[in-house]
């Protein structure tokens, strides 16, 4: 079985990783500090408790309000560099990381400090930490696909730094198709796509049948609920297409890891890769996920070197590059 010194050791890319789930209790207590925000928190034990949940929901519902700490560009350049360092630790060599830039222009602060803080985060990562980072831009599915769009709109003056775009947040009533136009759009302005279809959220097998044929993405999120409609899984393997499994983050969010569902479509050829979603809440990162699924699937080294092959092969690395890690 694979140990934690085998997986750390692997040559891996992270695809499906929240920045704003990175927010460990201590940065957030520096930062609150440093803005003079009263968060209600003093303690690292205090901001734990806060981070304690049960669904995609009560989740989400501790998730924004933390938020309000970050201020600055450097503020969000110091979220996305303590990230990185810790991936770089867990053996990440490529990580394409998801932002919510409507949680924070909702609540004042300019699309243009996000991205600067998070891109100059990610210009440094190869010589700070030996890692290729770039970034995906989410809309929050439960806003309008109107402020999606202006979200969009606001993003051209900064697309060479943006290398696609996702959707996240709550799930429930707010299918793929809310967003078609948008996307349209963002695939005319070059951008990959990507999005969220969550763990056993009401309609995930209806909204992965939506972006398999209708909204057609690059890679799916999550995506692991599949498992109920056969001829999707064959769309998947036929296209060669990415999941981002999260094992911890299922525990959460659903009654289990999903482990089974994961090393099942793994098995049967899909390309699955392990991902950690929102560390800083779930409590783990990307080589703790990797260690959880093998675990409760007895999976082989063989199959954990194919987990991490397969992160490189769903990666929006360019071919070349991409080979040099199969
Ligand atoms: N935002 C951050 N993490 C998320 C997740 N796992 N699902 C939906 N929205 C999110
Ligand atoms: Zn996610």
């Amino acid at each position: 079985t694979p140990t934690r010194e085998f997986i750390t050791g692997l040559p891996k890319a992270e695809l499906h990783l929240h920045l704003e789930g990175t927010l460990e209790p201590d940065l957030k207590l520096r930062l609150a500090d440093r803005n003079g925000i009263d968060i209600g928190q003093s303690t690292v034990e205090d901001v734990r408790a806060t981070y304690a949940f049960d669904s995609l929901a009560s989740f989400l519902a501790v998730y924004y309000p933390a938020m309000e700490v970050l201020q600055t560009a450097d503020d969000f350049y110091e979220l996305a560099d303590a990230y990185l360092a810790r991936a770089a630790a867990d053996g990440v060599k490529h990580v394409e990381m998801f932002f919510d830039p409507q949680a924070h222009t909702s609540r004042g602060v300019p699309f243009e400090t996000v991205v600067t803080g998070y891109h100059r985060a990610a210009a440094e990562a190869p010589e700070r930490h030996g890692v290729d980072a770039h970034l995906i831009l989410c809309f929050l599915r439960d806003m309008s696909a109107e402020s999606a769009a202006e979200t969009l709109e606001a993003s051209v003056p900064f697309r060479d730094r943006i290398l696609g775009v996702g959707l996240d947040s709550d799930e429930r009533g707010n299918p793929p198709e809310k967003f078609a136009t948008v996307f349209a759009r963002a695939r005319d302005l070059g951008y990959r796509l990507t999005m969220h279809c969550d763990i056993d959220q009401a309609g995930s097998i209806d909204n992965i049948r939506t972006v398999l044929e209708q909204v057609v993405v690059d890679r799916v999120d999550h995506g692991t609920n599949v498992v109920e409609d056969p001829a999707l899984v064959e769309v998947l393997l036929e296209r060669g297409l990415g999941l981002t499994c999260c094992p911890i983050s299922n525990s959460f969010v659903s009654d289990d890891m999903k482990a089974t569902e994961i090393v099942g479509l793994l098995r049967s050829g899909v390309r699955v890769t392990v991902n950690s979603d929102d560390p800083a809440y779930f409590g783990g990162y990307v080589a703790d996920n990797y260690l959880a699924l093998a675990e409760a699937a007895g999976l082989t080294c063989e199959e954990v070197v194919r987990l991490a092959r397969n992160s490189f092969a769903a990666s929006w690395l360019g071919v070349a590059q991409r080979d040099a890690y199969l």
